[in-house]
């Protein structure tokens, strides 16, 4: 039994070795839900899953796997649950330093394509034949996707579309699946060094409630998503960011 009474699940949590996608394994693994993080650094996959096993006995399992590409992750599918009831999709990143002209655009674009398209899609559609029924596929993408936001938020918006197809074609098998779009979270690894004091307080003042998010916040939202007590809410976007962009 889970901390709240009810049963174990499995649950696969991407990029879960940092940053907001560890918020999240820390929630389901508190919970007391048998948790399998994927990233591509061992050291990092592994000091994360140890620090939360140990002396608080966690369930927690690392995985290393470059989800961009095809091979490894049919390489890693053997490593991953039989069955699965939550996946979340957080592994993702944004390319800043690529050089000029058309084939620094191509960079970009490929790159944010891959780095955010492909480690959601190639991973959730080769797992779609262990969702529980009652599964849950959460997907986290930017505020960027619907703002607008060059290649990476194209790319998250790329995901939307994506998202509104895999619900349709799970919901008959009794899955959800929901998008979790945050604004500016800060104490990742997302920003590197660009997150500076300054630009930090410019971020918090865009928002309705004067702070910058924290991972704890988007891991709450895709708590709610994966949830059993979700299983009305479907291809549906959550917006988590302090109302720097308003829902409609
Ligand atoms: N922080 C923000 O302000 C913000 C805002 C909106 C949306 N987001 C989105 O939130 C998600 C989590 O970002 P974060 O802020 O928590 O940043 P983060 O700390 O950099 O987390 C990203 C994680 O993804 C993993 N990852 C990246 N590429 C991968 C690949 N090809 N295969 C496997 N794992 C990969 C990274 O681990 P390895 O490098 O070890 O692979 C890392 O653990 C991302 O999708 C990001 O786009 C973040």
């Amino acid at each position: 039994m889970a901390e709240n009474g009810t049963a174990v699940r499995d649950i696969v949590v991407t990029g879960g070795g940092t940053g907001i996608g560890l918020a999240i394994a820390t929630r389901f693994a508190e919970d007391g839900h048998r948790v399998t993080i994927v990233g591509r650094r061992r050291d990092v996959l592994h000091t994360a899953a140890d620090d939360l096993r140990a002396g608080r006995g966690l369930d927690v399992t690392p995985v290393v796997c470059d989800l961009a590409d095809p091979d490894d992750v049919e390489a890693v599918l053997s490593h991953l649950p039989d069955r699965i009831d939550v996946l979340v999709n957080s592994a993702g990143s944004r390319e800043l330093a690529v050089g000029a002209g058309p084939h620094g655009l191509l960079a970009r674009w490929r790159g944010d394509f891959e780095r955010n398209v492909l480690t959601a899609v190639l991973l959730t559609e080769s797992l779609r034949d262990r969702f529980t029924d009652g599964g849950r596929v959460v997907t986290v993408t930017s505020v960027a996707a619907l703002r607008g936001g060059g290649s990476y938020g194209a790319s998250k918006a790329a995901l939307h579309a994506w998202n509104h197809s895999l619900a349709a074609q799970l919901g008959p098998q009794g899955v959800t699946c929901n998008i979790v779009a945050p604004g500016t979270v800060a104490g990742t690894e997302f920003f590197g060094s660009r997150l500076n004091d300054a630009e930090l307080t410019r971020r918090a003042g865009r928002t309705l409630v004067g702070r910058v998010g924290r991972p704890a916040d988007v891991a709450a939202a895709v708590l709610f998503l994966a949830s059993p007590e979700a299983g009305f809410v479907t291809g549906e976007i959550l917006q988590c960011n302090g109302g720097e962009l308003l829902g409609r």
